[in-house]
């Protein structure tokens, strides 16, 4: 056995560019002052225990030669590292895990990612395998996609392991590989806040509704004999003769670009119009894209209402959580406009808390 290190990661909060990943295009997500802890040392015995105290206290056991469908829930991501590696020809001994921390699961702030990038980044100090932090989150894609069997992109796990303080990363999906440019997020210096709505709905991306989504882009990209939708031009939906495709198509064509515009305006410091392009998104994300709930668009709507420069829903969607862009001495006064509107439908109160942007997944030094 090894001495005990430490490690931590965020979650995410994507502010612009949804289900864009898997279409190749642009999305501009930043890691959050919310994370896990890990707590790690080797065994040498080929077994893997992890315990966590995430959702109540619970542990799982399984060896380094675990294949698919052996573990499952919410240890499937730790699992799936273990086996990503290992498919990798890798040698791992086993290990002694335990996980802790103040990250939701299930509110769309990407906790799967965030407990598959802790244990990666681990095991990638731990025995000096010296893989960078874009190969590591094919690794952890690899992990959710082929292991615990969720189809997501790749925009969590890059964003959870290449997130930095002050800044968001405009990720361009390229075919090759993605590449990362920081975008300074200083929304804080022009006394801003950006306000995270958790809806306490919660989403299951394995529920079907996201592989349904990815499918549907694939059929359209396929009809316009395209690789990848984010690649159409603006007549597209023009030449397509479904009207669900033509929907689909229409949210990708015009959400990158507003990903361009919200760039430019968070470059520029024009809140105003970057506060526009975020609630564009989530109408088209509602309206194109189908992807959204009451919930959400409730969360938006009264906080628009409250003085909001922007709010969208954030993550895969179906639940979750919304964002919303705010003066802030406005603070109390969106949550108190959001609760009331929540508490008239009889939805479960709704969380929030400020977020800003974080550094990516990293060993903890004593
Ligand atoms: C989830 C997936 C990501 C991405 C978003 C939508 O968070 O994990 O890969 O597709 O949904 O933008």
């Amino acid at each position: 056995m090894t001495d005990v290190r430490q490690w931590t990661a965020p979650g995410r909060v994507n502010l612009i560019g949804e289900h864009l990943d898997y279409n190749g295009g642009p999305v501009l997500p930043i890691a959050i002052n919310r994370s896990l802890r890990l707590k790690a040392r080797l065994r040498n015995d080929d077994i893997v225990r992890v315990w966590t105290t995430l959702g109540g206290n619970q542990s799982a056991e399984f060896t380094t030669a675990v294949q698919p469908g052996e573990v499952t829930d919410w240890a499937a991501c730790v699992a799936g590292v273990f086996w990503a590696l290992a498919e990798q020809g890798r040698a791992i001994p086993g290990a002694d895990l335990v996980i802790d921390g103040d990250l939701a699961s299930g509110a769309g702030l990407s906790s799967s990612a965030a407990v598959e990038a802790v244990v990666a980044t681990a095991l990638n100090d731990l025995l000096g395998l010296g893989i960078d932090r874009i190969d590591l989150a094919l690794l952890c894609q690899r992990a959710e996609n082929d292991f615990a069997g969720v189809p997501t992109g790749i925009m969590d796990q890059l964003a959870v392991l290449n997130g930095e303080r002050g800044k968001a990363l405009l990720i361009d999906l390229l075919p090759e590989r993605p590449t990362i440019e920081t975008v300074d997020a200083n929304w804080a210096d022009a006394g801003l806040s950006l306000v995270v709505i958790d809806t306490m709905t919660r989403h299951d991306l394995g529920d079907g509704r996201y592989a349904e989504r990815r499918e549907e882009c694939r059929q359209a990209a396929d009809a316009l004999g395209l690789e990848q939708l984010a690649a159409a031009g603006p007549d597209a939906v023009l030449k397509l003769d479904d009207d669900v495709l033509k929907a689909r198509t229409r949210h990708v064509i015009t959400e990158t670009a507003r990903v361009r515009g919200a760039v430019r305006a968070l470059r520029t410091g024009n809140w105003t119009q970057f506060g526009s392009m975020l609630t564009a998104s989530h109408a088209s994300l509602r309206d194109d894209f189908a992807v959204s709930r009451m919930e959400l668009d409730i969360a938006v709507e009264a906080s628009i209402e409250a003085g909001a420069f922007g709010a969208r829903m954030t993550g895969g969607g179906f639940g979750g959580s919304a964002i919303a862009l705010v003066d802030a001495s406005l603070r109390a006064e969106l949550a108190d406009k959001v609760t009331s509107r929540f508490a008239f439908h009889q939805f479960a109160a709704p969380e929030f808390f400020t977020v800003e942007a974080a550094d990516g997944a990293r060993e903890i030094r004593p």
